[in-house]
């Protein structure tokens, strides 16, 4: 084919479009994998809830499928095939039984070569697209674009801690909320989720745990090394898509260390109070921090302060991290990024007088975790400020 041919194709085409954008504006599809499927559909998201002996799909949140949002499910009766299946299915009731039947959703005629999904990299953290609070103890309820790092973390249907992406894999948490088993067997993770209680299929992602890395010195008994790593399960060696719900959190380089009464906050789903119910929506605190010293002095914790602690409280001793934010960030700003300083740990009581949140100072395990992960692209701390 001669130039010339590819060009009068191709204005051919554009007029073709033109002429039924204007036409048939309304019907015309947003997306390609809203109305028909590539290959085995799996990317299908579209709207056919019939299948193809047309029996109307049940909803998908009826059964206890191991599959989730990631997959395309959700409250809704839609077909999807999320588990590599031969093509979008779902079920329905013949006779008197719930089965399983295929869906006839079109196949796309020219194979749709999609964008490759966006995809954190060690230059791209700490971002965040929003930054609105409304009026954690004491804090605010956040959208998770105001934390896009913050994970969080389940037990089968139990919430159990919060946690923070690093790296398109890999979630930063505390290795208390796993000290009771160390499995991670019916642990998920879930990234872009604002509710702990609600399924947004259009902002979460959620994944299984291939691999749960206690800090190998973690002292039971006074919270020393309080770090863990958790590797979610990617589907072909990816794993997190980044969005505005889900972004990694920037590593301070190794030993950074802020002045006291820097400002940061802490983000979770954790308790109101401390005899609380876990609270259903994120919510961020503004917290200081409390010099190493001080937190360890008679006013504070006296001697259960060690050199891998951290600690922050508000000055009116109004905001804290409490039972829930487990494992969740204590993260400052610098240079218009988010650097994940503490991982929440401990404290006596929630928002006590004088007992600040004590952090796993995350500057200390910048090798532990480059060792463990291999991702010392990002634990050099790169996008730190130089001075
Ligand atoms: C997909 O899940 C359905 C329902 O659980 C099951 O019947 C089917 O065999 C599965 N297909 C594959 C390929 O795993
Ligand atoms: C989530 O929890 C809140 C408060 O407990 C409740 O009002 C709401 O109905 C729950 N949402 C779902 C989907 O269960
Ligand atoms: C853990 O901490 C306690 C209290 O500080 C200490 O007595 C104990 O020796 C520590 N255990 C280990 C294994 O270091």
């Amino acid at each position: 084919m001669n130039l010339l041919v590819i060009v009068a194709v191709l204005a051919a085409f554009s007029v073709d479009v033109a002429f039924s954008r204007r036409l048939f504006r309304k019907i015309l599809p947003r997306n390609p994998k809203d109305m028909c499927r590539s290959g085995d559909g799996s990317s299908y998201r579209g709207f056919v809830s019939e299948s193809v002996t047309e029996r109307r799909c049940l909803n998908w949140n009826r059964f206890n499928d191991p599959w989730g949002a990631s997959e395309g499910l959700g409250n809704h009766n839609y077909c999807r095939n999320p588990n590599k299946s031969l093509m979008p299915w779902c079920r329905i009731v013949r006779g008197k039984k719930i089965v399983r039947e295929f869906c006839d959703i079109p196949k796309c005629d020219t194979p749709t070569t999609e964008a490759p999904p966006a995809v954190d990299t060690e230059l791209t953290c700490g971002e965040r697209s929003e930054r609105r609070q409304n009026k954690i103890v004491g804090g605010s309820f956040t959208p998770i674009e105001s934390h896009p790092w913050v994970a969080a973390i389940f037990k089968g249907k139990d919430f159990l801690c919060g946690g923070s992406l690093i790296s398109p894999c890999w979630v930063v948490t505390a290795a208390h909320c796993f000290s009771d088993s160390g499995s991670t067997r019916r642990v998920s993770v879930y990234l872009g989720k604002t509710a702990i209680n609600e399924t947004d299929a259009d902002n979460e992602q959620s994944f299984a745990v291939e691999k749960l890395i206690l800090h190998q010195k973690y002292n039971d008994t006074n919270y020393d090394n309080d770090i863990a790593l958790l590797k979610i399960k990617g589907v072909n060696g990816r794993c997190a898509v980044k969005s505005p719900s889900t972004q990694t959190v920037c590593l301070p380089p190794l030993h950074t260390q802020l002045p006291a009464s820097f400002q940061c906050s802490v983000a979770g789903f954790g308790n109101e109070r401390y005899f609380g119910s876990y609270s259903q929506y994120l919510k961020q605190g503004e917290v200081k921090l409390i010099s190493q010293g001080d937190c360890g002095s008679k006013l504070h914790y006296e001697n259960l302060i060690t050199k891998n602690m951290l600690c922050a409280g508000s000055p009116d001793w109004s905001t804290d991290a409490c039972k829930g934010d487990s494992g969740g960030p204590l993260v400052c700003e610098m240079a218009g990024r988010m650097f994940l300083f503490g991982v929440v740990s401990w404290g006596e009581g929630c928002a006590r007088k004088n007992k600040p949140g004590v952090y796993t100072q995350v500057t200390n395990y910048n090798k532990w975790i480059a060792t463990k992960t291999g991702l010392s692209k990002y634990t050099s701390g790169v996008m730190y400020p130089h001075k």
